[in-house]
């Protein structure tokens, strides 16, 4: 028997269809026959994984989706360097192969990078399908699969080619965090110490208190860790779907998280590892601004340090490798880096004003 124990609604205005969609959070709903029967409500499903989620809960999906009408299953290679244009060829091809009809609804069952992709796959398959987010990390349950952003890599850049999709409904199963390696789960919850900085004082204190419940995944600090978390994500993006204002909040730390897994080369630090490190910069920033004060660092140092994500660039690093690195971050807006920094526990805002010797002085802090 599944336990769904939350379910709220990301909120989305646009008159002409309502595209607001459930976040589920459970645990065994994976196999809850009747909870995904209810959900593919007879429809065809293409099933998208990759090849280190796969073994592990595909099959017990696939169990649960039992007697689907059309099953495509596609089975991805693992990782960062395959979210390309040719595995999204993949999923498409294997969804007209067998024929899907528009009305078929994919399935993303994995990380970030399986909900990225499958999502795109969706928003194109026939000028539009359906998909349901299945997220299967932290970072994914906490961030990638809620609001829409979809995409793959360049070689260019991350995530230059994409669009904006809706999942049709967000199933998250505390359960799959169990397999997760502990440098996933690391990285996962830099993201929700960032929803603590950037809109919810007292979160960010509860989650330095539960720190030691947190890396034990005490599965109920866990759920309510994913909760909060979902519910400013969902609340953000309900704000600004289309990232015109608060949204770019969320990219707290990750100006400078993008410029040092850039530098670094892509897969040397995890996204979370780097954007740990970045919210560090962004917050020594703040207080030299005067905007934040010096404890908070402390304590987000301390976080970091307890669940084992870095806490400074690695020394190799320069500012002026950063600068220049940041310069051609696809977020730069007519010519200008757009920094996100705190204006006090809880509370973010975007400033174009930051000086080298404001990043030295973050870096030698
Ligand atoms: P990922 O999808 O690469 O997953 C990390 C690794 O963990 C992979 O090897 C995967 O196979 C494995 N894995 C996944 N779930 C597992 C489990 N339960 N047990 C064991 N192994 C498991 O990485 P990620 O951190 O989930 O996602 C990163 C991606 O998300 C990036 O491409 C990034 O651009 C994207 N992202 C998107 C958004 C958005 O809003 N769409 C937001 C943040 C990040
Ligand atoms: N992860 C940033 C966003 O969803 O906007």
């Amino acid at each position: 028997m599944s336990d769904i124990l939350h379910t709220l609604e990301v909120q989305l205005p646009l008159p002409e269809v309502d595209r607001s969609y459930p976040i589920i959070i459970g645990r065994a709903l994976l196999s809850d026959g009747a909870f995904w029967q209810s959900l593919i409500a007879g429809r065809g499903v293409i099933l998208v994984t990759d090849d280190q989620v796969g073994p592990l809960y595909a099959s017990t999906l696939k169990e649960s989706l039992g007697g689907v009408s059309q099953l495509t299953e596609v089975v991805l290679s693992a990782g960062e360097a395959r979210k390309d244009m040719a595995s999204l060829e993949t999923i498409l091809d294997a969804a007209l192969k067998d024929r899907h009809e528009r009305g078929s609804l994919f399935v993303a069952l994995g990380g970030g990078v399986v909900g990225d992709m499958t999502g795109f796959a969706a928003s194109c398959f026939l000028r539009g399908a359906d998909f349901i987010q299945v997220p299967t990390t932290l970072l994914a349950q906490v961030d990638s699969s809620v609001g829409g952003k979809t995409g793959i890599n360049h070689a260019m850049g991350k995530n230059l080619i994409g669009a904006f999709h809706q999942p049709t409904q967000v199933v998250i199963d505390l359960d799959t965090l169990a397999s997760l390696p502990e440098r996933e789960f690391a990285a996962g919850l830099a993201e929700v110490i960032k929803y603590g900085l950037i809109r919810d004082a007292d979160f960010f204190e509860w989650l330095l208190a539960q720190v030691g419940a947190l890396t034990a995944r005490d599965g109920d600090t866990l759920a309510y860790a994913i909760q909060r978390s979902c519910e400013i994500k969902a609340s953000v993006v309900a704000e600004d779907e289309r990232e015109g204002g608060v949204r770019a909040h969320l990219n707290f730390g990750h100006t400078f998280g993008h410029a040092i897994e850039r530098l670094q080369g892509y897969g040397e630090w995890l996204h979370g590892e780097a954007v740990a490190a970045g919210m560090v910069i962004a917050s020594q920033i703040s207080v030299l601004r005067g905007t934040l004060d010096a404890s908070i660092v402390e304590k987000l140092i301390a976080f970091n340090r307890a669940v084992g994500l870095p806490v400074e660039a690695p020394s190799s690093l320069s500012a002026s490798d950063l600068l220049q690195a940041m310069s051609s971050d696809k977020k730069v807006s007519s010519g200008k880096i757009r920094y996100i920094l705190l204006q006090g526990l809880g509370e973010a805002a975007v400033t174009e004003h930051v000086t080298t010797d404001d990043i030295v002085f973050a870096l030698s802090a």
